[in-house]
């Protein structure tokens, strides 16, 4: 949710905290701050708004620039609202420990009553701020080291956190802790970063060590020491980031989200780059090979997940019932978490996720795990918490995705299905002249995607007819119905247009009710079994003088009689269809919320990775 970074090395700690924070702000981006150590005062800026806000109120502030230790923190509101007083570092009483925190304090309202009572005054109506009056309760003016201290205050507080302490009175020593929300520590030469993920590491080190629940690190210009939070010594690994610098950069791209839409053809290719044997003609996913005797036993799959990631698994059903014909059920891991789901013996629970870290879809592991079934992890970010979670797993290998609004990561989600389904399938029924099919045509969609994205000037063309309507709708069957799900998704999230996705045919119960003069209506409409039966809605809608933008296959030469505006994709066999048909809509509604001049890859209200519950 939030994005926190810590430094400690021989560089002006206000730099790097404002570069990592930049990079962080696609986790947070409503106010900022940041806290520098020197010459034993805490020397603190905090500010409403964007990282660009506090760079400017920094800018010649001496007392800022100086030291070479500091925290700072770039926030996304739980508890009050976003200014300048609720926004981090925190400070105690006297000034002398700040904190940064990306999590919730459940407790915090008792937290708070008990120390009033003792004479703690608050600044903020933030939940975090019971946590810096506790540390320097429990430090005692100093005499505690601090790391004693943050444990002592560990131990009464519930919730989740990743954390950064910092004392004038160990100018030397940053304290970091975790539960539930992700932090990471960049190994550099005499330096040390700490970070909610890599990106605001990366160009210091490729050098990093995860920090898992219940586990702190004292970062001092000495070194690192490691233990859980019951102070019992942990001794970690370091390990290596995947991804480049140039990765994180949005090079010539305006938005990061465009970047990323063009990038997919590359990231299809990535997710299938070594899972596609086309010597044997089979699918090799390395990451599942220690649980093959127990994927043999799968009955029943269900997939969980949120948002974007939830519309994959809804797309999974059709994949996996049709492949791999295993029942399927499709959970929102918010209500999968609380509902006491029933799981028998030979239940695999597949969790998606881009990010790793979210906290609803990393509760639903735990509780699908806690009830014994098999757990996969469909997850992009190497070392998240879900992925280090999961029985075992495949990376999406979809790169860096920094827009907000996820969308190659999506496709990758797909592909990633369909290699599984595939595997398991070609174990328990399909032929090796259907497998031998799928894969050829899994190997000809990059170059598919790349046809598609051509047309992005033309779909922007589109967009701009429409762009100044408030509400759109997007229906589809079938695979599409997701796929609809999703269009309608990306133009919200983005556009802040209301807009609904719905099974084509449930139009008449309802929601045709909406339809008016004009209003866009787009269609997700290839060639598949249920075409005729689309054609049919789209008349219902061309009857109430709705305005329809279908996307068809290529040489689809009917729907053209009906449809205002076709966007033409590919054909495909129709389980890999909606790796196609979705590209049109990412390009939709980017172009819609551009033409808006809305924040693309920063929409309001919104967050990358959502960390808290
Ligand atoms: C999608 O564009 C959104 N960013 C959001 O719905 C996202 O898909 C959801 O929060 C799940 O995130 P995850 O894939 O990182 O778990």
């Amino acid at each position: 949710m939030c994005g926190i970074v810590g430094y400690v090395g021989q560089k002006q700690a206000s730099e790097v905290l404002i570069e990592g924070l930049k990079r962080l702000e696609y986790r947070g981006y409503d106010s900022a701050g940041l806290c520098v150590c020197h010459g034993g005062r805490l020397n603190l800026v905090k500010t409403a708004g964007r990282i660009s806000a506090l760079e400017e109120k920094i800018a010649g502030d001496d007392t800022i620039v100086a030291g070479t230790i500091g925290i700072a923190h770039t926030r996304w509101a739980t508890h009050g609202e976003p200014n300048e007083a609720n926004a981090h570092p925190h400070l105690d009483g006297p000034g002398k420990i700040a904190l940064v925190h990306n999590g919730i304090i459940e407790n915090y309202v008792t937290l708070k009553k008990f120390l009033q009572d003792k004479g703690y005054e608050f600044r903020s109506d933030t939940d975090t701020e019971v946590l810096v009056h506790l540390v320097s309760e429990f430090s005692r003016g100093g005499e505690v080291a601090l790391e004693t201290a943050v444990q002592l205050a560990l131990a009464e507080v519930s919730g989740t956190y990743g954390l950064v302490v910092i004392s004038a009175d160990e100018p030397d020593k940053l304290v970091a802790a975790r539960r539930g929300s992700p932090l990471i520590l960049g190994v550099g030469t005499d330096e040390y970063v700490i970070a909610s993920d890599a990106s605001a590491i990366l160009e210091h080190t490729a050098n990093v060590i995860y920090l898992n629940d219940n586990e702190m690190a004292v970062v001092s210009r000495d070194g690192v020491r490691t233990m859980t939070i019951d102070n019992v010594p942990v001794s970690k690994e370091i390990q290596q980031i995947e991804w480049s610098l140039e990765q994180i950069a949005k090079g010539n791209y305006e938005h990061f989200m465009l970047k990323e839409i063009m990038e997919q053809p590359q990231s299809a290719s990535q997710a299938i780059t070594g899972r596609l044997d086309l010597r044997e003609m089979r699918v090799v996913l390395g990451g599942l090979t220690e649980i093959s005797r127990e994927l043999a036993k799968v009955r029943r799959i269900i997939i969980t997940s949120c948002g974007t990631a939830w519309h994959a698994g809804l797309v999974g059903e059709f994949i996996f019932e049709e492949l791999a014909k295993i029942p399927t059920e499709v959970e929102y891991a918010s209500e999968f978490r609380y509902r006491n789901p029933i799981i028998e013996e030979g239940t695999c629970v597949i969790v998606i996720s881009q990010s790793g870290e979210t906290a609803d879809t990393l509760a639903a592991v735990r509780e699908a795990k806690e009830k014994g079934a098999l757990t996969l992890g469909f997850v992009n970010v190497v070392g998240s918490t879900i992925a280090r979670e999961t029985d075992a797993g495949i990376y999406l290998h979809a790169g860096p995705e920094i827009g907000v609004a996820s969308t190659k990561a999506f496709t990758s989600q797909i592909i990633v299905e369909i290699l599984t389904a595939l595997m398991l399938g070609r174990g328990r029924f399909m032929s090796q002249s259907t497998m031998e099919q799928y894969i050829r045509e899994l190997d000809a969609i990059p170059e598919k995607i790349t046809k598609i994205l051509e047309q992005s000037d033309r779909i922007k063309e589109i967009a701009r007819t429409y762009s100044e309507r408030e509400n759109w709708l997007f229906l589809g069957r079938g695979y599409h119905y997701p796929i609809a799900l999703e269009g309608a998704l990306k133009l919200k999230e983005i556009s802040y247009i209301h807009a609904e996705g719905l099974p084509a045919a449930e139009m008449k119960h309802g929601p045709i009710a909406l339809i008016n003069d004009g209003m866009p209506v787009v269609f997700v409409a290839p060639r598949c079994e249920t075409y005729e039966k689309v054609l049919g809605n789209i008349e219902e809608v061309r009857a109430r003088k709705g305005k329809i933008i279908c996307v068809a296959t290529e040489g689809d030469t009917d729907i053209e009689k009906l449809a205002d505006h076709v966007i033409y994709v590919p054909d495909a066999p129709v389980p890999l269809q909606p790796l196609l048909t979705v590209v049109p809509l990412q390009l939709l509604a980017y172009h819609a919320a551009v033409i808006r001049g809305c924040s693309v890859d920063k929409p309001r209200n919104l967050a990358k990775s959502v960390t808290v519950e």
